[in-house]
């Protein structure tokens, strides 16, 4: 199997050190798109999610990359978060891909059926599990000196027409609150020279995504190509897969 060089963008220029990114909800859909492009192009891949033993792609990969590594980690869980913490053991990472995500269907139309459990589980996932982990992992990317970039699927709420269900007021309620969450953190975070970007990955086909949209290499493409000429000046900002501005 072919590799690339791995190349890493710095002050001094371009310099042949390793970079590593850590991905979380790696085992299927966006995640694992992620993983498997980060390990073409000769990354160090720690690629999380809930069950290793049952990601069969993962371990796939795994057969083919000596550069991959599963960790378990269940975003929501503080004993998964701490053992992924013990095993990096201070390894700096360059880059945090917070992808992983729910939105449940209940099956309920209209709004006037909200299921409370559901609501607090999709933010429990999606804005407390991605702050709780990218706080948890934020020495690791202070200790890289190269690129510390957090990175956010996320998506744009304002002014979406859609919100007439609950399961939709579940899901963008949290994607929204998740948006304010880390643009809160922004400032902190530039003074340590770790760099947020949020993206809206576009409309994927996935498990999540359904059958119509683009094609999950699509949307990781154009995601890592900004990821790859990111400057600390552009952090905040909310992105477009192919790099429109969306705040
Ligand atoms: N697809 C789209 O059109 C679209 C559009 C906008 C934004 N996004 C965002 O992009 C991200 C990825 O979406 P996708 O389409 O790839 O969805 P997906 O196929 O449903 O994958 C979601 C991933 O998140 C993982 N996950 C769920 N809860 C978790 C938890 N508590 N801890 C760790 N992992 C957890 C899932 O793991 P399990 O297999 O264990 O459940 C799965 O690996 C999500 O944040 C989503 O909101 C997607």
């Amino acid at each position: 199997m072919a590799r690339c060089a791995v190349y890493t963008r710095n002050e001094a220029g371009w310099s042949n050190i390793l970079n590593r990114v850590l991905i979380t909800g790696s085992n299927r859909g966006l995640g694992l798109e992620f993983v498997r492009q980060y390990l073409e192009d000769g990354w160090r891949v720690y690629a999380t999610c809930r069950r290793p033993a049952e990601a069969e792609e993962l371990l796939r990969l795994a057969q083919i990359y000596s550069e991959v590594r599963l960790l378990r980690l269940d975003i929501t869980k503080s004993e998964d978060i701490s053992s992924v913490i013990r095993e990096l053991n201070n390894i700096p990472i360059n880059v945090l891909i917070n992808n992983a995500g729910v939105r449940f269907k209940s099956g309920h139309a209209g709004t006037d059926c909200f299921q409370y459990d559901l609501w607090y589980r999709t933010f429990e996932t999606n804005t407390m599990g991605t702050v709780r982990i990218t706080q948890a992992l934020l020495d690791n990317i202070e200790q890289s000196n190269q690129v510390r970039l957090v990175v956010v699927l996320s998506c744009a709420t304002a002014g979406y027409d859609g919100l007439d269900q609950v399961d939709e007021i579940y899901y963008h309620s949290s994607k929204a609150a998740l948006n304010v969450a880390m643009q809160g953190q922004i400032k902190a975070l530039k003074r340590r020279k770790i760099g947020v970007l949020l993206f809206h990955p576009g409309r994927v086909m996935s498990r999540m995504g359904g059958t119509e949209g683009i094609s999950p290499q699509q949307s990781v493409a154009g995601m890592r190509s900004i990821i790859q000429a990111f400057t600390l000046e552009q952090s905040g900002r909310l992105l477009q897969h192919d790099g429109r501005i969306l705040t």
